[in-house]
């Protein structure tokens, strides 16, 4: 485990919950930014400003599960928390610090007591519980921590909403499953072997939550999902 930034050890709880309120969560999220903007900056690998997407990427995860949560009974405050942090571990970026956001996520929500959102942290790069570390591109170390920790969690209905959640959307654009996986192959030129647990977990969850919801969360969300990327003719087993 590494050294946490002096902001994670300065924020001030309101209660002992395993979950902060929004507005605890919004000052974490804000927190992070803010760091990152300061020590790393939001360049990506292909030198292009990520500060925007990242926003929108994060804000619009959290409303959309709020929404969905609403109607399936679960609540809708905690899971706009989740969206909202999911990625907090990109307080530092990962090209250039070198560590994986989800586990870095992990040991400040940890740190802080938050352990319903450090799960979230994690689950949400994992469809697959028993992943292949082969399969990601993050340093070896640290997914060898994150598969000892992801063995001993039981996934549960929020994990499951924001790794759905989290398909949803792509740079600036809210989407289906389909361009969000064609936007993950190109940006880190991956093969469609490599994306295809991303791929058929997001279709198994997108049934899921139509099959909660009693209709199609695309109708629901206003979603078109544009049939382009993966393209059809990639064998989908
Ligand atoms: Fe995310």
């Amino acid at each position: 485990m590494s050294t946490l930034p002096d902001f994670i050890f300065a924020f001030k709880k309101n209660n002992a919950a395993p979950c902060p309120s929004l507005p605890e969560a919004e000052q974490l999220w804000q927190a992070g930014i803010a760091y990152r903007q300061q020590h790393f900056g939001f360049l990506d690998n292909r030198g292009v400003d990520i500060k925007d997407e990242y926003i929108f990427h994060t804000t619009g995860i959290g409303k959309t599960a709020a929404k969905i949560a609403a109607q399936i009974g679960l609540n809708s405050e905690k899971a706009q928390v989740m969206g909202l942090l999911h990625d907090f571990g990109k307080y530092q970026d990962e090209f250039r610090g070198g560590r994986f956001h989800g586990l870095v996520g992990y040991e400040a929500m940890k740190h802080l007591g938050f352990d319903e959102v450090a799960k979230t942290c994690l689950t949400h790069s994992f469809p697959k519980q028993d992943f292949d570390i082969k399969n990601y591109r993050f340093p070896e170390a640290d997914m060898l921590v994150a598969k000892e920790i992801l063995n001993n969690m039981v996934y549960d209905e929020y994990d499951y909403l924001i790794q759905f959640c989290d398909l949803l959307f792509e740079g600036l654009n809210m989407v289906g499953i389909n361009a969000r996986v064609a936007g993950i192959m190109r940006r880190y030129n991956l093969p469609f072997e490599k994306v295809q647990t991303l791929y058929k977990n997001g279709t198994a969850l997108k049934q899921y939550f139509d099959a909660k919801l009693g209709k199609d969360i695309y109708d629901f969300l206003g979603i078109k999902d544009e049939d382009t990327l993966v393209g059809r003719s990639q064998t989908i087993s």
